[in-house]
């Protein structure tokens, strides 16, 4: 599966978005290295801070099925008229599970994709050491 094919499916999940605050919809793809794709959407809440964005929701989902290898991750936000990447927040999280050449790629409304990896979005891992990966 390619980065636009992911992307794709990515931006399908942002439809389930749960996000009536900000409006902003979220999706995240991971194709996990059994070739299964696991997705992801950002779930608010009223108490803004509880928010959950889509790159975590869909990695928890899946270490949740018990998936912790990966292969790509893309995202998508459809209400954006610029490529979102990943929060601080996210990028961290994400680089527990993932290499440093780990690809990410992230478009916007327009489906323009950019396409990234882990390093590039979070370098100088000051804690690679303690993570399995
Ligand atoms: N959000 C994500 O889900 N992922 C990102 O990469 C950027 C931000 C969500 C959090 C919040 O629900 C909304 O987008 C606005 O920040």
């Amino acid at each position: 599966m390619n980065s636009q094919e992911l992307f794709a499916l990515a931006r399908q999940a942002a439809n389930r978005a749960y996000a009536p605050y900000s409006k902003f919809r979220v999706g995240a793809a991971l194709l996990c290295e059994d070739g299964s794709v696991v997705t992801g959407v950002n779930v608010e809440n009223r108490s803004f801070g509880l928010t959950i964005c889509a790159e975590r929701s869909a990695l928890v989902t899946a270490v949740t099925q018990g998936k912790t290898r990966f292969k790509a991750l893309a995202i998508a936000c459809p209400d954006a008229a610029y490529p979102v990447s990943p929060c601080g927040a996210c990028r961290q999280v994400i680089s527990e599970f993932v290499p440093p050449d780990f690809p990410i790629s992230f478009g916007g409304g327009d489906g323009k994709l950019v396409e990234s990896t882990m390093a590039e979005l979070f370098p100088h891992d000051a804690l690679h050491e303690l993570a399995d990966s």
